[in-house]
């Protein structure tokens, strides 16, 4: 009779044990959506917790490209890119999407995760190293574990942090990664410093604008674009379709020998069947309405105005963050939970951040705000808050 732990038990054990922590995950089906109301559970609930920040996901023109190649087309890709599942409506896309961002060409993956994975092992081998802010999201650092190379992680936005790091393997072959926009946290990276710190260093320096793409910037290029960071400072650009962009999936773009490099290499690319065309006709047709219509920008932007102004006035713990992404910072995960139940009895759907999503200590409410809120929501989300007597942890 073997000894071996048996792996399901082992995995049972973990769950139970962040059931007694009052950490476990739970699923909820919402059964229908409509502008930021959703049902779940038969309640009508006002959602301040989707990242689709311009109103898209239900936008007519999109809704209307994907029926008419889904007509045209049918429904799946069939095939990895590679083989036979490359379609002219996947060509389209990517090659808006390096127009748009200011890149050579773009590639598409079918998620952000899958993105951020390929471009690390593809980059990245044992014995280099990759540097990353400490609250980068969960798949880059899964890259570059997947990718064999050493993590140096540095405090949260901290360049001079971020520059010991580098200094201290300065012969080693380094990407530097952070997000652009935080996605728990809202705030934008030192972008700026650290694409200097890049060029002095010797090291590729690569930006997640999951949060950013469609949001900040000129017809919301994207937080590079925002601050002017072309691809020669930045090399390396990751940004998703399944947010701002309301439709799902997401890219690389930068010079063609990255790309050319990525078709070559990069194994979350290469041995995964290509999106939808449908979905890839509706993502271009979302970066077409994404640029044109400012309007989005400038209600969302007036959203994020009027939220900040009030919660100020109701002296609630904001966190400093000017995007989409306005947290709450409660504390303890229990904190985040009660608020957010008091809130969903009330009618509101906010998510309750906790760890190890974020770390002990610093539980939040991930309040987020889309073009498709009114000034109406946003006064009774205060409303709302204002009866809960939220206080920043001491
Ligand atoms: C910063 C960041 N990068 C990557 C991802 C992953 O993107 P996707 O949802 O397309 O897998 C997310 C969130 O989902 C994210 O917040």
């Amino acid at each position: 009779m073997s000894h071996r732990p048996a792996l399901i038990d082992r995995l049972a054990q973990r769950t139970a044990e962040r059931a007694q922590a009052q950490l476990l995950r739970r699923l909820r089906t919402v059964e229908h959506a409509e502008g930021p109301w959703l049902e779940s559970d038969g309640r009508r609930l006002l959602s301040f917790c989707s990242n689709d920040y311009l109103g898209l996901a239900q936008h007519p023109q999109l809704i209307a490209a994907l029926k008419r190649v889904a007509d045209d087309e049918g429904v799946g890709s069939g095939s990895a890119h590679l083989i036979c599942g490359h379609r002219a409506e996947h060509a389209a896309l990517e090659e808006a999407l390096a127009e748009w961002t200011g890149r050579e060409r773009a590639l598409l993956f079918s998620t952000g995760y899958m993105a951020n994975l390929g471009v690390m092992q593809a980059l990245l081998q044992d014995g280099d190293v990759c540097v990353q802010d400490k609250l980068n999201h969960a798949c880059l650092l899964d890259g570059t574990q997947l990718a064999g190379a050493e993590l140096k992680r540095y405090p949260h936005a901290d360049v001079a942090g971020a520059a010991r790091q580098l200094a201290s393997r300065s012969e080693a072959a380094a990407l530097l990664a952070t997000d652009g926009v935080f996605s728990m946290d809202g705030d934008i990276a030192p972008l700026r410093e650290l694409a200097s710190l890049c060029r002095r260093e010797g090291a590729t320096f690569m930006v997640d604008d999951a949060h950013g793409l469609g949001v900040l910037g000129d017809d919301g290029a994207g937080s590079l674009s925002a601050l002017a960071l072309g691809q020669r400072e930045v090399p390396v650009l990751m940004a998703t379709l399944g947010k701002a962009l309301g439709c799902h999936g997401a890219f690389i773009a930068g010079s063609s020998a990255l790309i050319d490099g990525l078709l070559q290499s990069a194994r979350t690319y290469i041995y995964t069947t290509a999106m939808p065309p449908a979905l890839a006709a509706a993502a271009l047709t979302a970066v077409r309405v994404a640029r044109e219509e400012d309007w989005r920008r400038e209600k969302l932007a007036a959203s994020i105005a009027r939220f900040r102004d009030g919660a100020r006035q109701l002296s609630l713990p904001l966190m400093p963050s000017p995007t989409a992404i306005q947290p709450l910072l409660l504390g303890e995960a229990q904190a985040a939970l009660d608020a957010a139940q008091a809130l969903e009895a009330q009618g509101f759907l906010v998510g309750a951040i906790r760890p190890p999503t974020i770390p002990q200590g610093k539980a939040r409410l991930r309040i987020t705000l889309s073009a498709a809120h009114e000034e109406e929501h946003i006064d009774r989300l205060l409303e709302a808050l204002s009866g809960l007597a939220l206080a920043a942890p001491v």
